[in-house]
Parts: structure tokens; C-alpha cells; sequence
């Protein structure tokens, strides 16, 4: 597609918290509580924004803390080094009780995201960024630990399109979001393929969120902006960001038409600051669509 030709909209994201995070990411909607959560990976931090009154409270956390996930049973569950447990946002803890079977020492948990079954979806990485030492596991409610994916480099953005049909996977490194046929009675991955693939110059493929008509938003780590695809994989909206390492997205508010937006500091020169002051912020777009509500944990 000829990059002209596609929708820009470059003035409507909002920053809705001004934050200094190192690496912000996670965001999560919790319809309940009318709050997004969302955290600083590497502070070791877990944000609550309250869309209502646009305050945020945080928590110090001890582990630390990939992602987090509703669960059905009520309360949050969060992938630490060890595997995944329940949350407890007031104690800033997790109480472990689905382990990885094997994680090579170097690695570190990544994005996660439940199905519509509630498996629990969780990818793994090299800290340093330069080893393919991630892996895809799967974590069903039971107990039960699949590794599904491995050899990648950085585990990313992962989604479903709203048949249930396709499964979405984001290799940041290889600049790939990956499509694959997918079983949502059996949680299994077939036919995998290359859905996007991202310019070097617009940066690295990161988080993602899927619409109801299976538009899917990208977060571009280094590449200023959010990109929304049609379900074939065309470019159909770019999102002008006003920091250069947005890191994923998540849609929220009582009918999910808003796109909450985090962001990344860490690594940027004294420059790239100034020139993107709001890098580690909270953003929001209204893009207009409403987006798909996401799966909790079943366990
Ligand atoms: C990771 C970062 C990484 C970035 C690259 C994020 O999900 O947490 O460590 O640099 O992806 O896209
Ligand atoms: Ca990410």
C-alpha cells in the first residue's frame, strides 16, 4: 500500500497521565472497577487510572511484573520470572501457583493476554534483546503449562480476531506481527504466516489490540505511532505519536471505544527526551471503533 494514500491522524492522542516510566506497558481494562491498569516493567511498578475522575494510584511491587490479566473468578492475575499467580494490587504480591517448566536463566516474562476459553497466553524473552531464548506458553486454568512457541528473540503483542479463528503474534526482532489458524477448543496454532511486516524505519512491532471488525493496532516501538490493519493485513490508519516508543495498547472505558496507549523512556538519549518529553506516559485515542473485550483468566 502506498504509505500517502493511508489515513493519518496526527493530532488525536491525548495524554491522559504524564508519566516518567522506563518501560510502560500492560495496559489492561477492568470494566468492574472502571479502571485501566497498567505497569513499569522495569520499576517495578503497577499503575490504577481511574477513567471517571482521571486520577492514578500505583503500587510497588516486589517481583518483578510482565503483565497482568483479569480473572473470572474475580481479582488480577500477573506473570512474574517464576510463572503466573494472583495479584494482589493492595499488597503489591503474587502468590505463584503455575510455574514455567523451564525458563533458561536470562530470560524474562513478556506480554500475556488471556482467550476467550481462559488460557492464560504468556511470552517469554532475553532481557538483553539478542538471544532467541523466548518462548509462547499457554497456561490453562487446571494447571496444565504448554510451551507453544519457541527461538524467539522478543515475545510481543498477542491477539485473537473476533471469529475466534486467528491467532495473533508479534516477533518484535524479526519485525513480524504472525497470523495463525487457531482452535479455541483446543488452544492449538496451525499454519503460521506472516500477517505484517514492518519498515526498519517505522521500528519494532510491539503490543497489539484487536477491534470488532478485526482491525488490529499496533503498537511501533522507535516508529512514532500506532498502526491499525484491516483483518487481511493492509494498512488502513496511522496513528502520529507524540513519543517515539509507544509500546502497546489496549482498548477501555465502559464500551471500549477508547484506545489507551502506553510508552517507553528507557534507552532514549538526554535529546530524545527533550524532543518527546511525554515518553513513559499514558495516552489515549478515539479511534471511533469499538474494541473487542479481552479473555479472563480461568484459573
Ligand atoms: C519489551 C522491551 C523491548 C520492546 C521492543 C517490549 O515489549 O518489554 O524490552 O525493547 O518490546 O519492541
Ligand atoms: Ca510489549
Amino acid at each position: 500500500m502506498i504509505e500517502q494514500k493511508v489515513k493519518q491522524y496526527p493530532l488525536q492522542v491525548d495524554c491522559v497521565c504524564e508519566s516518567e516510566a522506563q518501560l510502560g506497558e500492560g495496559p489492561v481494562w477492568s470494566k468492574s472497577e472502571g479502571v485501566l491498569y497498567w505497569l513499569d516493567i522495569k520499576n517495578r511498578q503497577v499503575f490504577r487510572y481511574h477513567v471517571d475522575n482521571g486520577q492514578q494510584d500505583c503500587q510497588k511491587v516486589e517481583p518483578l511484573i510482565s503483565c497482568i490479566v483479569l480473572r473470572r473468578a474475580g481479582g488480577l492475575f500477573a506473570a512474574t520470572h517464576e510463572g503466573i499467580g494472583l495479584f494482589d494490587y493492595s499488597k503489591g504480591t503474587v502468590a505463584i501457583s503455575n510455574r514455567f517448566n523451564t525458563e533458561p536463566e536470562g530470560n524474562r516474562p513478556n506480554d500475556g493476554k488471556c482467550d476467550s476459553a481462559g488460557r492464560f497466553w504468556l511470552g517469554s524473552m532475553d532481557d538483553a534483546e539478542t538471544k532467541p531464548t523466548g518462548n509462547l506458553y499457554r497456561f490453562h486454568g487446571d494447571g496444565a503449562v504448554v510451551k507453544v512457541l519457541e527461538g524467539v528473540v522478543i515475545s510481543n503483542g498477542i491477539g485473537w480476531s473476533p471469529d475466534n479463528k486467528i491467532f495473533y503474534f508479534t516477533d518484535s526482532v524479526n519485525r513480524a506481527i504472525l497470523a495463525f489458524d487457531y482452535s479455541a477448543n483446543s488452544g492449538s496454532l496451525q499454519n503460521p504466516r506472516v500477517f505484517a511486516h514492518i519498515k526498519k524505519e517505522h521500528g519494532y512491532p510491539d503490543g497489539l489490540a484487536v477491534d470488532v471488525e478485526g482491525g488490529v493496532w499496533s503498537a511501533h516501538w522507535d516508529g512514532w505511532r500506532i498502526t491499525r490493519y484491516t483483518p487481511d493485513g493492509n494498512i488502513d490508519r496511522i496513528i502520529n505519536m507524540p513519543v517515539p516508543r509507544p509500546t502497546s495498547c489496549a482498548f477501555g472505558g465502559s464500551d471500549l471505544m477508547d484506545l489507551y496507549i502506553t510508552s517507553a523512556s528507557i534507552g532514549l538519549t538526554g535529546q530524545q527526551l527533550a524532543k518527546a518529553p511525554l515518553s513513559g506516559s499514558l495516552f489515549c485515542h478515539k479511534p471511533g471503533i469499538a474494541g473487542l473485550a479481552v479473555g479472563e483468566y480461568n484459573g
